[in-house]
């Protein structure tokens, strides 16, 4: 079945990191989201650049057949090509982009280069339930973490973020020192549910305005962990799901407490999370208590919008599109930035 030429159909590709993923939206709602993952990290312990660039070649045809056959739609009906432009990955990012300026140059549509970072507030523009604006987006991923105050779909503007790591970079590298495999975080949130918070207490980073600092818990668990191994060799292991719980619920307190400084300084109570971290489930739960206390909107995405996806690209490419914002065929991808 064809569509008729009067819908906006956008074919979006996300190649940022270790995710191929490929999507079909049509007038605003995403018809198939579609998505390879790279298992070759997980030996290695984190992403290989150069193994994910590979990987991304080999799979980036397949996952965009596969959107294209579940959604029933036929090349010849696209009306514009969405692709993460960046930040991410330059190789990775390069495979998607290439791809896409090949299919907007052959079917003569447009082009989109979407921001990773709006894409993952964008994924709020899903569901029917979209938050108001303006509404402030904590946005908590493997290399970003931001507190964004979203005015438009168009217009975001970041308020706060974190002054080194990310709090997904926090949990990984934490993860890392407690022997789990990459990407930690999923890992901690399952073993955390065994453990108890209150076991162990790590000091919270100095008040910062705004922003986040996270390498100081992760410096913490690490002279923690030295300490306690020189006293006892089993020590992680027999206290694995203590730890997990305690170091969550350290980064998890910090998140809010930082978020709800936020909403009053800028008077928002609309608020949402973002990013492959919003699927952490401690986050969430305390988010919703939270929400209860401050009287907060609170938006949630759905579990398969918080990490990598290419539904959230076709989303924030549908909002440039309607807006006329295109991207020329010499556009590159960028490593860095919002
Ligand atoms: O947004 P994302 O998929 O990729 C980037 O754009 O970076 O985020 C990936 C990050 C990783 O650091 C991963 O450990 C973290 O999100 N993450 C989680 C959970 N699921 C993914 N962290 C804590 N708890 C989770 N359940
Ligand atoms: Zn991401």
């Amino acid at each position: 079945m064809e569509y008729k030429s009067t819908s906006v159909i956008i074919l979006a590709i996300e190649s940022s990191c270790d995710e191929t993923a490929a999507a079909v939206l049509k007038d605003g709602k995403i018809l198939a989201n579609c998505i390879a993952t790279q298992e070759i990290h997980k030996k290695y312990g984190g992403v290989i650049p150069e193994l994910a660039s590979r990987d991304h070649q080999k799979n980036i045809l397949p996952v965009v057949n596969e959107a294209l056959v579940e959604s029933d739609i036929s090349l010849s009906s696209v009306s514009a090509i969405a692709f993460t432009q960046g930040p991410g990955l330059l190789g990775a990012l390069m495979v998607g982009s290439a791809f896409a300026k090949s299919l907007s140059w052959a079917l003569n549509v447009p082009l989109l280069g979407v921001n990773h970072l709006e894409a993952h507030i964008a994924a709020h523009f899903i569901p029917k339930h979209k938050p108001e604006f303006p509404f402030l987006c904590l946005l908590v991923s493997g290399g970003h973490t931001q507190i964004v105050l979203v005015r438009s779909p168009l217009q975001m503007e970041i308020i706060g973020q974190t002054i080194d790591d990310a709090a997904g970079e926090a949990f990984d590298k934490i993860a890392k020192l407690l022997g789990l495999e990459y990407p930690g975080g999923p890992m901690v949130d399952k073993l955390a549910k065994l453990g108890n918070p209150l076991s162990f207490t790590f000091p919270e980073p100095k008040p910062l305005g705004l922003n986040y600092s996270f390498s100081g818990i992760k410096t913490s668990v690490l002279y923690f962990l030295q300490k306690q191994n020189q006293l006892n060799n089993n020590f992680i292991s027999e206290n694995i799901n203590d730890l997990c719980a305690s170091v969550q619920n350290t980064i998890v307190q910090y998140l809010i407490k930082v978020l709800t400084k936020a909403s009053h300084e800028n008077g928002v109570k609309n608020i949402a999370i973002a990013g492959g971290v919003s699927a952490n489930s401690e986050l969430r739960k305390q988010l919703q208590t939270k929400a209860i206390e401050q009287n907060w909107q609170l938006f949630i995405p759905a579990f398969e919008y918080c990490t990598d996806n290419a539904a959230m690209i076709a989303t924030a490419g549908y909002y440039q599109f309607l807006e006329g914002k295109t991207t020329g065929l010499e556009s590159v991808p960028y490593a860095r930035g919002l």
